[in-house]
């Protein structure tokens, strides 16, 4: 059977409309995988993406997950016949939570458009990467009545957390999510017009340190000078946890931190005339300098080296303060890790490091969160020929091969799962979605121009090898 990706293509541009209004109704859903009362919403959330993959033509939709962790959705049409490629198309439905509300300039949960952008939490990361993939499939279905490959989709519930659950649902779903080749919608695009095709992610660890100096806050008139401030105390153990140039300076951790391969390093150095690009990308204000040591290239520091953020910050608001010493401080430290270096062994250095610089006796709690690995691949292949053609096609311009700063703990496990199949990571994000922070924005025009390069991506990908095949 030969299919008209063309006519697949003229479905999508007539129903950008209706994907729109799709990801709108998707994104009014504050799917919140961090926080326990949303529990909830989050289910709503995957009833709401099941029902589009349904309406998209998938068979076999339901919710699956492991006892107690938020559910993930899956569907799949597997009647592309045995020789074709079995393609799982990743997205996830949970959102990060939405920060301080009155620091959005509209309600993160109510999705308005402002110049090409759509606002919203989740619009970019990642609903738009779920009604990305579920349009893709009803443009083939509609317009040829079939797909080029056999596909399965996966729109997992607790990405945002660290998917926990991860190893156990994969050991579970083994053979429901069998696949030849993975398709993330969870990355995004070298810049506004210029798609990227990524092929490293840090890994992550992260944990709360908290100091306790008192039972209850002392006026610091009475106490002051004598009695120790945990706030301070906080900040001199925050202060170590950096060098000058503000790199990370826990002790240990760069032992495993190895130098870039020449392979590696190759393509990093063909960008590295873009430092003040970049720092206009991210909006750093003028006379900001960029963090990491000089010496070292800038996209090595983004995506190959470690690096440690102070997430939140416990001490007293400064609305309403008044002059007292607080009893307790706190941080959540979130650490982002090069490839080869082992989460546990990370929190393990974090915490004998804080330990041992904890000033003047104040009571220490830590407490560490789950972390991932890195992942890297070789971004050579048929896949990733195939990826860069869609993309090609799609946008109109070649993509760009990327490493990314970020995390996204299901691509290794499950590529290893099937015996190191490759995984493409394309997606809707770009330097100015602002994912994770207040006013995050999906950049609609790149949108309609992912979907399109999803829709060649899988007549693309019916040219590869299917298990069967290889
Ligand atoms: N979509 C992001 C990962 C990402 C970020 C890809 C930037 C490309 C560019 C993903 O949803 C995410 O935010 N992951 C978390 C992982 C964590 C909670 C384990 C992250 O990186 O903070
Ligand atoms: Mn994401």
């Amino acid at each position: 059977m030969t299919l008209n990706t063309e006519d697949a293509i003229g479905v999508v541009e007539a129903r950008m409309g209706d994907a729109r209004a799709e990801l709108e109704a998707l994104v009014r859903i504050p799917s919140i995988s961090a926080s326990p009362e949303h529990r909830a919403t989050v289910r709503q959330s995957a009833e709401a993406t099941a029902a589009l993959l349904t309406r998209s033509g998938l068979e076999n939709v339901h919710l699956a997950s492991i006892d107690g962790s938020h559910p993930n959705v899956i569907g799949e049409w597997m009647h592309a016949g045995p020789d074709a490629p079995t393609v799982l198309l990743y997205a996830h439905h949970d959102v990060q939570p939405p920060g301080l509300v009155e620091r959005w300039t509209s309600d993160p949960f109510e999705p308005v458009e402002r110049d090409g952008r759509l606002y919203g939490r989740g619009s970019a990361d990642d609903k738009a990467g779920a009604v990305a993939h579920a349009t893709a499939v009803a443009a083939w279905l509609e317009s040829e009545g079939a797909l080029p490959c056999n596909v399965r989709v996966l729109v997992e519930g607790e990405e945002e957390i660290g998917s926990p659950t991860l190893h156990a649902f994969l050991t579970e779903r083994l053979d429901e999510l069998r696949s030849d080749v993975l398709v993330l919608a969870d990355a995004g695009n070298w810049s506004v017009g210029t798609p990227g095709l990524t092929y490293s992610l840090r890994g992550l660890a992260s944990a709360d340190i908290a100091l306790r100096a008192l039972d209850g806050p002392v006026h610091s008139g009475m106490a002051g000078g004598a009695v120790p401030d945990p706030v301070m105390g906080l900040a001199r153990v925050l202060a170590s946890l950096v060098d000058e140039y503000g790199d990370v300076a826990i002790d240990g951790l760069w032992d495993d931190v190895r130098p870039l391969t020449p392979a590696e390093a190759e393509p990093i150095a063909g960008f590295d005339d873009t430092p003040e690009a970049f720092a206009r990308a991210m909006g750093t204000r003028a006379g900001v300098q960029l963090a990491g040591d000089p010496d070292v290239p800038l996209h090595a520091r983004l995506w190959n080296r470690p690096a440690i953020t102070v997430i939140g910050i416990d001490g007293h608001p400064i609305a309403g303060s008044s002059n007292q010493i607080v009893a307790r401080a706190a941080a959540r430290l979130s650490l982002r890790l090069a490839p080869g270096q082992d989460p546990v062994r990370a929190v393990a250095q974090l915490r004998a490091h804080v330990e041992q610089r904890v000033p003047w006796g104040l009571e220490l709690s830590f407490r560490a969160h789950g972390g991932a690995p890195a992942w890297e691949t070789e971004p050579t292949g048929a896949a990733f020929e195939a990826a860069k053609r869609a993309l090609r096609a799609g946008f109109g311009v070649d993509p760009v091969l990327m490493g990314v700063g970020g995390s996204i703990p299901f691509v290794g496990p499950f590529a290893d799962a099937f015996g190191g199949i490759p995984a493409l990571l394309l997606g809707p994000a770009d330097p100015r979605s602002r994912i994770h922070g207040e006013d995050e924005s999906l950049h609609l025009d790149d949108w309609r121009k992912l979907i399109r390069s999803e829709v060649y991506l899988l007549a693309e990908l019916s040219e590869t090898a299917s298990r069967a095949t290889r």
